[in-house]
């Protein structure tokens, strides 16, 4: 068979697709068709959603579940119940999806964002620790692509300053971090179940934690303002509706049963495909910390140094693995090149009004850089077997022998 590659008019290495995703069976068709037969289609009539919240909750480690409308409602309801708002700050990871952010500006604050790991690009707690102010109040640190943060040195720095630490898990489903749950290590873990994620009901959330008091400051906030016990109409304080319903927990049941298998295939074939591509010159998987037993793998993210591919963009790299087979997702870009934080259309949303100062200008110069080397590979993939899986490094292995030549193409 020729080595052409496939973006050069060649046979693609791989001819089958990789697992579609999501994945459904019989059981959830059964429990879908058990609630709209019950009329129990929100929370206040039927218990999945709850339960699904108390056994995912269990899975990751802590005491307490809320299952909410989705992963960027649940950071705003851990940063309410945190107590953070108008005029405070929040200091936020520059390589992320934005709600990681926007989160914040929704309670009134102010998104602070620094830089990140170059290897593992989590957030640097260095730079976390030097963007602190007397206004600062929380520190949000997301688990990119499933790899934990450094939650040793987030944790003891949150404690030394008396900051909140709110994990952001949504693609961390399943990681462990000394042998625990990430989400459980923080004042809150937020975690996303919208279609992409490791877990999904199309739209979700659930939010985690240990802490009794944050959990029923949550729970209030998410339910309109109640106070669990009281009559339904009395309403303590502002809050929002944020609850998921009975069709959400019906399918999220589903997907936390078959969970822990897939967790395991997912976390075996990365480690194995991250040695495979160490082989490949100037490629190297994302740094797993020794301290993080197993990962989630929202996405399979490597570096890539395209000097060793003749210079060729990003995306020509990217399109030529596409081309060969492989599922791409594709780097976030780094927060603060967004146009909503370049030009500080995020601060009509707050009072304070010099917030759009705060770090407006700034380059986060490991973020920039990573959004325009690392790839991004969909977790469908993981769940193939290893051998499909290796393809990667023998796909990406025939776009090195070819790199000039498609760098010219
Ligand atoms: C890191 C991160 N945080 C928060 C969210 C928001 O989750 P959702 O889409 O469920 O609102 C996402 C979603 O992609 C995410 O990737």
């Amino acid at each position: 068979m020729s080595d052409r590659p496939a973006i050069l008019g060649g046979v693609p290495l791989r001819t089958r697709d990789y697992p579609s995703w999501p994945i459904w069976d019989e059981g959830d068709r059964q429990r879908i068709t058990t609630v709209l037969e019950s009329g129990g289609w929100w929370d206040g009539d039927g218990d999945l959603a709850r339960t699904f919240a108390t056994r995912f909750a269990d899975l990751q480690g802590a005491r307490h579940g809320h299952a909410m409308t989705n992963g960027t409602h649940t950071l705003e309801a851990a940063l309410w119940a945190c107590g953070v708002g108008d005029g405070d700050e929040v200091i936020v990871p520059g390589m992320t999806f934005v709600a990681s952010a926007t989160a914040v500006v929704a309670v009134g604050a102010v998104p602070v964002l620094v830089d990140v790991e170059a290897e593992s690009l989590n957030i640097d707690p260095a730079a976390a620790e030097a963007a602190i102010t007397e206004r600062t109040r929380a520190i949000i640190a997301v688990h990119v692509a499933g790899v934990a943060a450094d939650l040793d040195a987030l944790v003891a720095l949150c404690q030394r300053r008396g900051l909140h630490l709110i994990e952001d898990c949504a693609h961390a489903h399943g990681t462990t971090w000394h042998g625990r749950g990430v989400g459980s290590w923080g004042s809150f873990g937020s975690f996303s179940m919208q279609h992409g994620k490791l877990m999904t009901a199309g739209e979700g959330g659930a939010l985690i934690t240990n802490d009794e008091a944050l959990h029923e400051r949550a729970w209030m906030y998410a339910n309109c303002g109640r106070e669990p016990g009281r009559w339904f109409y009395h309403h303590a304080v502002a809050g929002s509706n944020l609850r998921m319903t009975e069709w959400q927990g019906a399918i999220l049941l589903g997907q936390l049963e078959r969970f822990p298998e897939q967790h395991r295939i997912r976390n075996a074939n990365a480690i194995d495909l991250g040695e495979a591509l160490l082989e490949v010159p100037g490629l190297r998987p994302q740094r797993r910390d020794p301290r993080m037993e197993s990962s989630g793998s929202y996405c399979f993210v490597f570096h890539i140094d395209r000097s060793e591919f003749a210079n060729m963009p990003l995306r020509t790299f990217e399109a030529a693995l596409a081309a060969e087979g492989i599922p791409m997702s594709v780097s976030y870009p780094a927060m603060n090149t967004l146009e909503l934080f370049r030009s500080g259309a995020f601060a009509p949303r707050l009072r304070q009004p010099d917030a759009r100062l705060a770090w407006a200008g700034r380059s986060l110069p490991v973020a920039e850089h990573l959004a325009d080397s690392t790839v991004w590979l969909a977790h469908r993939l993981l769940l193939a077997d290893r051998e499909e899986v290796l393809d990667v490094a023998r796909a990406a292995r025939r776009i090195h022998r070819h790199a000039r030549a498609i760098a010219t193409m």
